[in-house]
């Protein structure tokens, strides 16, 4: 578990307070709406909520989208969401650091909460500049720094890595949770420990996968999704056409080599589908892996590779789960999916999922109760399993070592 300072350690009543939170939602690119207020809601109930009853004057930090894309959208939504989530006024200025917020945050009383504007707004906000302008106004009105983005800390951006160096900085409660979660299935999990990797992106299966067999993190590896696929094509399958040509799109077939080097390493210890469910007439089809390629598209994996699967999760006392194994949007493969869940929402296992997808899926069957811990993550938490060191995390422990020399 990294060593940073909680809230725990600041003395809080009467202090300005910059919390960095990570409100990145997805939004409806035509009506511009927040789709989902699951990240709003998780910084706002535990860490927002703590600083304005522990009498902090609160001013909160945050990014919204990508500059040129269609969700780069202002936070004035995200504060009225906050305001009904807390059932407290939060205030909101369309400024970063210019006279308006500077003054907004002069004139807050302890408990009061003021979100600024979405910090990408700022160009060089996405660019490693720690002394940037923006950051030295905001840490000249400031007494402490609070980081709570998580999902964003493998980002080296301004606002997440600018001002552990100029101010007394902890992490929030949000930062907290999620890397004591990860440390526990990363550092001493408990045995056997199950990793099911799937998704419908496949890049950084194979870093993942290395990392936490060479680390002794992992006993098995699960591969369904599109890295169940590749993982497939490594092992000498031919997929057919349609299901070669999503691979090749996504530019990872280079990865067989390396995937095919992992698999003679660890025999036995990574799975790849035994069988598929494909798309034929607008019907469910299963085929045996011997029976490919095959002309449709691969939506899921079949059943005797769940049952496989299910076996392993049934026995396993730690399990990470990271990309659905099939194509859940569409009834009729949502099969796979929702087995596998299942059985990691019956095991007795400490589970951990991440990643939009899945945690959409968890959400849609209900089963997000029964999950021991859901991230909030999604880049940051990939770059985590892949065993780098998250900019954010690097920070904070700067800067609590930096208070005990
Ligand atoms: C996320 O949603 O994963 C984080 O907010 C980071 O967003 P980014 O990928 O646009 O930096």
């Amino acid at each position: 578990m990294p060593k940073f300072l909680t809230l725990d350690d600041l003395e809080l009543e009467s202090k300005v307070v910059l919390v960095r939170v990570d409100f990145n939602s997805p939004v409806d690119p035509e009506t511009k709406k927040i789709l989902d207020e699951t990240r709003i809601r998780a910084h706002g109930e535990s860490t927002i909520k703590e600083l304005s009853e522990k009498g902090a004057r609160v001013v909160v930090l945050a990014h919204q989208g990508r500059p040129g894309e269609p969700d780069f959208i202002p936070l004035k939504q995200h504060a009225e969401a906050l305001e009904r989530i807390l059932g407290k006024p939060v205030k909101y200025v369309d400024d970063l650091y210019g006279e308006k917020a500077r003054n907004a945050i002069k004139a807050l009383k302890n408990g009061e909460i003021l979100v600024l504007e979405n910090t990408r707004t700022y160009p060089e906000e996405r660019k490693k500049k720690s002394k940037s302008e923006f950051v030295r106004s905001l840490a000249e009105l400031a007494d402490i720094f609070v980081n709570d983005a998580f999902a964003a800390a493998h980002r080296s951006h301004a606002s997440i890595v600018g001002f552990t160096a100029l101010l007394p900085s902890a992490a929030g409660r949000i930062m907290e949770r999620e890397l004591k979660a990860l440390s526990r299935v990363l550092e001493s999990p408990e045995k056997p420990c199950v990793f099911i990797l799937g998704g419908a992106k496949a890049d950084d299966s194979l870093k993942i996968s290395k990392y936490v067999l060479e680390n002794g993190i992992a006993d098995t590896v699960l591969t369904g999704g599109l890295t169940g696929h590749l993982f497939l094509v490594a092992t000498g399958v031919d997929l057919g056409k349609p299901n070669m040509e999503l691979l090749e799109k996504q530019d990872v077939l280079k990865l067989t080599g390396g995937i095919k080097e992992l698999m003679d390493s660890y025999p036995g210890r990574v799975k790849v589908p035994k069988d598929v469910a494909v798309e034929a007439d607008g019907k469910r089809r299963e085929l045996s892996v011997g029976e490919l390629p095959t002309e449709y598209p691969i939506y899921d994996i079949g059943t005797e590779t769940i049952e496989e699967y299910s076996r392993l999760i049934e026995e396993a006392k730690s399990i990470v789960i990271s990309g659905p194994p099939g194509v859940y949007e569409k009834p009729e493969f949502m099969k796979g999916t929702k087995m596998l869940l299942e059985a990691v929402a019956s095991s007795e296992a400490f589970s951990l999922a991440g990643g939009g997808h899945t945690v959409a899926a968890i959400e849609k069957l209900g089963l997000s109760e029964r999950i021991s811990y859901i991230s909030t993550a999604g880049g940051a938490l990939i770059e985590f399993l892949m065993g780098e060191r998250l900019p954010g995390v690097a920070a904070l422990e700067a800067a609590a070592s930096r208070k005990q020399a």
